[in-house]
Formats: C-alpha cells, structure tokens, sequence
C-alpha cells in the first residue's frame, strides 16, 4: 500500500476550506433547502437501509470526501486487501479474514496456494464437531450428552464470539454456553458454580496459546475438572483452537479436536473462523454459515460498490470528517434491539486496537487524529443514560443508530414504542428545540413570565447533531453478518486514509510485560525499583 499523508493532498487543503464554510450550517435548514435531501444522501442496499443524511455535511462535502478517498489511493488498496497481500507491514502478514466467508469455489492466494480449501476443510470440521455435540451424539465421560459449553479466551478469542452469540439468542438451541475471558479467578469461578462438568465441553480458544489469560484460565478449569474426571477424560471434554499446535498438545488435547488458525487472520477479525465455533455450537452450523455468507455479501458489496453507493466508504468518511475536521473525539453506537447489547464492546476491540496509532506507514509520528473512541449501549435504556450528555453537553458525538423493521419474537406494541423512540432521537439531535419554542410551550403549560424567563435558556436544545440511520429489515444471522463486516470495513478505510498500519497490536505488549515483571515481584514479595506511585502501591497491596 502506498503511504500518503492525507493531510498533504489537494483534497484534504479543499476540505480544511470547505470546513470554515460549512461548519455554522445548521442540518434543519440544509432540510429546509432541499426536500430531497433525505434520497440523496441514503443507501439502499439488500436490506440495508443507511440514511446519512442527518450529518452535517453538503454534496460538496460528499464530493471533496470522496476526492479524498481517491487520492489516498483506497481503490488499490482495496485490491491489496483483497488479494492477500501482505498488508500488515510490521508483522509481515496479509489480513485475510475476508477469505473466511468466500464461497468454496473462490481462489485466494496466498505465496502461490490458494486458501480456500483449508479454509473449507476447517468448516467441514466445525460442522461435524457441532452437528455431533448439538445432536448429543458425541457425549461426555459418563455417557452423558453435553448441555453446556465453555469458550475460554480474551480479545478476539471471546468478544467476537460473545457478541455474536448474544446477538443471535433468539436462534440459539438447547446447549448453554458460556465465556470466560478474565484473569479474574472470580469470573472463572462463577462460571464454575453453575457447571457439571460430566456434561460440559470445554473451548481454549488462543491463536497463539501464550495469552496468559487464557492460559490460566484453561489450567484452573482443568484442575476443577480433574477433581471428578480421569486424566483420559479431559481429551474428550476439552477442545482448543489455535495456530499453535506444539503448547495445544503440552496442554493435553487430543489432535483431533484441535481446530486451526492462521497468521493471517487477525485475532478481532477472527469470529468467522474456527474461533466461532461456539457460535456455531449454540446456533447450529446453518445459521454459523449464514452469518459468513451475510458477511461475503458486504464483502462484495465493499469491494465493488461505487464509493458514492459503498456503505463502509461513506461511514468512514463522515467519521473522517468529525474527527479531523469538526475535532469530535468519540463516535456512539446505539443498537436499537437489547440483542445487540454486546456490539460496542466488540467495536472497541475492533476499532481501538486497530486504528489507535500514532505513527504512519512510514514510522513518522502523525500530525492529525486518527482512532476515534468508540462507546454505546442498546436503545431504549441509553436514553435514560448517557443521552442527556448527546443532547445538551459540549462535546460533539456523531452517533450510529442501528434498528430493525421487525422485531423477532413479533410484539408488535412493543416494537413500536421501540421504533418511535429510535426515530425521535435522531429527530430531536436534529432539530433540537430553540428559545421560542420553549417559551411558547412553558407559557402554555401556565408559568409565569419570571419562571418562563429562568427556565428557557435550560430547556433549549442547539440540535444540530450528527447521527447515521442504519434501518435493516430484521436481525437474521446473514443480517448480523452484513453489519459485522460493514464495520470491519470502515475500520479498513480509515487506516488507509489516515495512513496507519490498522492490522497489529503493538500497544498492547507493554502492559503485558509489566504485568510479568510485577507478577514475579509479587510472587517473591520482592518490590523492584519503580515510580513511587507504583512502589507505594506496591507495598500497601503486599503488606
Ligand atoms: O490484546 C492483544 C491480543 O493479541 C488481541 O489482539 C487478541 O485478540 C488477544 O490478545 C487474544 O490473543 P490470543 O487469541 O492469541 O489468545
């Protein structure tokens, strides 16, 4: 990929402009201007609906955004990303989990062998393995079929996976599964407490099987297991994934229930591999393939959409434009079904850890902002939360509202109280409410002229705040899949326009050796030389 400095093309000098003369504009009167504001500025597409037409922007700042795109060279980039090359500079590696969900007969190459037949040999495996513990006909130490399941990882080793499975409960079978995912011993074992382990089967879920999370979670798990299990046992009832097989194999899990993974899927883009496998343990393995053929759709979608129609393309420019240009700091996602709960904690993950850099594709430390921070909660409840701060605060929160036509169990009262909620927010950011208005209705409501006077400048709102509509026809595995894969596409087309390197971790290695050195001062009760907060800290813990 090339490395261009986004803030040195014509396109970005034309927006800095463009941006002193827009940023006043007020999105009611853009609304009052041109009745066909709302079609010009909506994507249909499949059953997506995206209406991004209450951003505060003008076609011209669409054109200028997309000029941007062109000139950062996203086309070809797209075609790296696609093509296996090894985009991932630093690590040396292609991010291919887009290679996860293509059809069997598709031919991705990676130096010179095509990737798609282990890819298929993988999911043939999930399928059996999933079709025989659903079924019971796999059963466990006593002859007893499983009932629950446990994924044991962090990272993209269980926020992928928990999400995914949360969001799809209404699809999910009898088995109940769990995740453990803390070093906190009292997350395992609160997990534990409900548990049997005769009929319970056990995921270690690592791509490199040296998370230390991880691995004492799986060795804790396995010592409560070998309290009331033989040795030959734990073959059965543990199953791992991960492209480590040497540590799967010293942990003591039989080959066959290894399941592989590659360098080139990346840990938070990893869920449609075998890391999934306990969505497809809880779903079924149907509905684990639909939500990868949702999630090809958008692929090709991405990949061959004009970047005026293309859904990712245009997400990313508009958070282009708030972060750099309106200098917003934070973007909110509000899904508008309980399901969704645990998405913005996944696109924490997925966004955060990859467009948090600060140094570009030429090792320079930038001079612009690039990851946005990302946070949010389900609507209705966030309403009652954290909106007030949307609504009246200082800061400026572009926010995804996501909604589905139809509810899945079909109360059609409560979708619609659901729905008119979701609609008036983006509404009232809209249009807020000016002094008049509020003078008006406090004197309607019979205050005197003095309380009328105290209270307006309170009750007012600017409005004039940026939200994108996603309306999609219904949560269904293939639609879960689109919405999935739109994000990782965003996140693709930010890194390039800003120039980083989207697809390492490096920010996260520091802690993790901290935490070793101060793991091995705490086990020997022996404080090294530190920053006096620490030491103190230290201290006061040990004594
Ligand atoms: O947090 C760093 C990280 O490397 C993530 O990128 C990854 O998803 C997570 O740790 C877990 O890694 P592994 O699957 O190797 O245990």
């Amino acid at each position: 990929m090339k490395s261009i400095n986004p803030t040195q093309t014509t396109a970005w000098k034309k927006l800095e402009k463009h941006f002193n003369e827009v940023q006043k504009l007020q999105l009611k009167d853009l609304f009052k201007k041109d009745s066909e504001r709302a079609s010009a500025f909506t994507i249909a597409w499949e059953d997506f609906y995206l209406d991004y037409s209450k951003n505060r922007i003008t076609k011209e700042t669409r054109d200028l955004l997309l000029e941007l795109a062109e000139e950062c060279d996203l086309k070809s980039a797209i075609d790296s990303y696609f093509n296996g090359d090894a985009i991932n500079q630093t690590e040396n590696r292609a991010v291919l989990h887009t290679a996860l969900r293509a059809p069997a007969d598709a031919k991705i190459t990676l130096d010179g062998e095509n990737v798609v037949p282990e890819v298929q040999e993988a999911k043939e495996k999930i399928k059996k393995f999933s079709e025989k513990i659903i079924s019971g006909e796999k059963k466990g130490f006593t002859g007893k079929a499983f009932t629950d399941v446990v994924n044991i990882g962090i990272g993209g080793s269980d926020l992928g996976p928990v999400m995914v499975t949360e969001s799809l409960q209404y699809y999910q079978n009898h088995l109940n599964v769990h995740y453990v995912s803390n070093v906190d011993g009292d997350h395992v074992q609160e997990i534990l407490k409900h548990l049997n382990p005769e009929t319970t089967l056990f995921l270690v879920v690592s791509k490199t099987f040296t998370t230390q999370e991880t691995l004492t979670n799986a060795t804790t798990i396995r010592n409560w297991f070998r309290k009331t299990a033989p040795q030959e046992a734990v073959a059965e009832h543990f199953a791992a994934v991960s492209s480590n097989l040497k540590n799967v194999e010293e942990f003591g899990i039989a080959i066959e229930n290894v399941f592989p993974m590659w360098d080139w899927v990346g840990g938070r883009f990893s869920l449609w591999s075998a890391v999934g496998l306990s969505i497809s343990l809880a779903v079924g393995y149907n509905n684990f393939e639909a939500l990868l053929t949702g999630a090809h759709k958008m692929d090709e979608h991405f990949k061959t959409s004009d970047f005026k129609e293309n859904i990712p393309v245009q997400l990313a420019l508009l958070s282009i434009w708030y972060n750099n240009f309106f200098k917003a700091e934070s973007e909110a996602v509000i899904p508008y079904t309980q399901y969704l709960h645990r998405l913005p904690a996944y696109l924490q993950q997925a966004i955060m850890e990859s467009n948090g850099k600060s140094v570009d594709r030429n090792g320079n430390k930038v001079d612009y902002q690039t990851g946005t921070l990302i946070w949010g909660e389900p609507g209705t409840n966030s309403q009652h939360a954290f909106f007030q701060l949307i609504h009246q605060g200082t800061k400026l929160i572009p926010a995804d509202f996501i909604g589905y036509k139809t509810s899945l169990h079909q109360d059609q009262d409560h979708h619609n109280k659901l729905m008119a909620n979701f609609f008036a927010q983006t509404e009232a950011l809209l249009q807020g409410k000016s002094k008049v208005e509020v003078k008006q209705e406090l004197e309607t409501q019979g205050l005197s002229k003095d309380a009328v006077r105290k209270l307006s400048a309170f009750k007012e709102f600017d409005g004039n705040k940026p939200t994108n509509t996603l309306l999609v026809n219904k949560l269904t595995p293939e639609s879960l899949g689109k919405l999935i894969a739109m994000y990782e596409h965003k996140i693709f087309v930010q890194g390039v326009i800003w120039n980083i390197f989207s697809y390492d971790q490096w920010g996260v290695e520091l802690g993790k050796q901290l935490a070793s050195n101060i793991l091995a001062e705490i086990e020997n009760k022996s404080i090294n030389n530190h920053d006096s907060s620490t030491k103190s800290l230290l201290e006061f813990f040990l004594k």
